[in-house]
């Protein structure tokens, strides 16, 4: 039974807390009781509040970030059911403080994008969304890279929402 998901990125500013309001709010309107975080493989932004640029994408799409920056803790390997990371850099950094008995509540999100007859006839965006095998970093890219976010996690929740039934 999934109770906990953790989200993985790098700085925790921009991927992940997008995931976890984009899940929350899926989540939410499927009457799922699930919780939702979010964390950093680096310290660099902890403390701070989402990027700009994510909140004001976010918020036009009908998400609110309201997350703290945080590094990931060897206790969030406890503590949550999965870990979903946006990249594989992120998995090859959370591997090396991921207790061995762990490691396998890490996947990436986008095994979560794959696709599914059903959405693609209704959201014709879908078939190319699928091919995404990761959430790429848009800190140092525009406006599309921001929507592209969430773009891919918006599919990667609903693939994963639609696997838990
Ligand atoms: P995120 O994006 O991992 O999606 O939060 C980044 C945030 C900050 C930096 C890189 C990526 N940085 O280099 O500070």
């Amino acid at each position: 039974m999934i109770k906990k998901v953790l989200f993985l990125c790098l700085g925790n500013i921009c991927r992940s807390p997008t995931a976890e309001s984009i899940f929350r709010k899926k989540a939410h309107e499927r009457g799922l009781q699930i919780e939702f975080d979010s964390a950093g493989t680096s310290s660099l932004h902890a403390g701070e509040k989402s990027d700009p640029r994510s909140i004001r994408h976010a918020k036009l799409r009908g998400y609110e970030l309201t997350h703290l920056s945080r590094p990931l803790t060897i206790s969030d390997f406890k503590n949550f059911d999965l870990i979903l990371a946006m990249d594989e850099s992120n998995i090859k950094n959370a591997l090396k403080i991921a207790p061995k008995e762990f490691i396998k509540k890490l996947k990436l999100v986008t095994e979560y994008c794959k696709s599914s007859d059903l959405n693609e006839v209704t959201n014709p965006n879908y078939s190319s969304i699928s091919q995404y095998t990761h959430v790429p970093d848009p800190y140092y890219g525009d406006s599309a890279d921001f929507n592209l976010v969430i773009d891919i996690l918006e599919k990667c929740a609903d693939e994963f929402f639609n696997k838990l039934k």
